[in-house]
């Protein structure tokens, strides 16, 4: 969710004022997943990098995501959207961590649509966290080293209950990955646009889907046998 910042210096605007139109651009990529039928959508809302931020950006962030959390709790319940939180969400402020537990208990019975918010998330960490928890299984007799794949390897990824990502969207015109789900995205098809985050609307979610559904997904076979 790119391009918050420049969308707000475009318009003389403070750099807030730029986050704030883009969790109006959150609350709109959400209904249009729904009514597109996207049954789960991650959105990178922190990463671990975005500490390094100045602390009053930082402060206005994890405002506006309480906001967010406390304004549709009760949208989700009626939409039936579970919340899942990928991230080591623990060392977010307690208030926070509090709130996103007692959505994620609120919404938890709900199967169809997940909304996944990636928050204090980095990939690298992600793997480090993984690698750690599997070398402790491995040191406690539970986990056969020879044995590993990377079936067994993702279950102890942040994603562990959710499939890989088909899709994914970077806005603002900046082509890279920055640390987001880089093994879960091994296969996905990576749209690039140059809209900033607040700009993208519900025809610009469409948009990508429809050059998502153009898109042949080959995972390392020929286009020969994929037809045959
Ligand atoms: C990147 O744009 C965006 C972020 C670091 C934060 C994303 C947060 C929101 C969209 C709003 C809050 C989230 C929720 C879920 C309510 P940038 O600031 O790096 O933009 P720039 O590259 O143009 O400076």
């Amino acid at each position: 969710m790119d391009g918050n910042g420049r969308w707000a210096n475009e318009r003389g605007l403070p750099r807030i004022e730029g986050h704030r139109r883009g969790a109006d651009a959150v609350k709109r990529a959400l209904k249009a997943a729904q009514e597109n039928g996207v049954k789960i959508i991650t959105l990178y809302a922190f990463s671990v990098e975005n500490w390094n931020r100045p602390k009053d950006e930082v402060d206005a962030l994890m405002q506006l995501l309480d906001r967010f959390l406390q304004e549709q709790l009760t949208e989700l319940v009626k939409r039936k959207i579970r919340l899942r939180v990928v991230g080591r969400y623990q060392e977010l402020p307690e208030h926070i961590c509090e709130r996103l537990s007692h959505v994620e208990a609120a919404t938890a019975e709900f199967t169809d649509y997940t909304l996944a918010l990636a928050l204090n998330y980095g990939a690298r960490t992600e793997v480090v966290d993984a690698a750690r928890a599997i070398a402790q299984a491995a040191q406690a007799g539970k986990i056969n080293p020879d044995e590993l794949n990377y079936e067994q390897f993702a279950q102890h990824l942040y994603t562990k209950d959710l499939p890989d990502p088909d899709l994914v969207i970077r806005t603002s015109g900046e082509a890279r990955l920055s640390n987001f789900l880089l093994l879960q995205a091994a296969y996905a098809e990576i749209y690039f646009t140059p809209v900033l985050w607040p700009d993208f609307d519900e025809k610009q979610f469409k948009l990508a889907l429809t050059d998502y559904a153009a898109r042949e997904r080959r995972y390392g076979q020929t286009a020969e046998q994929l037809q045959g």
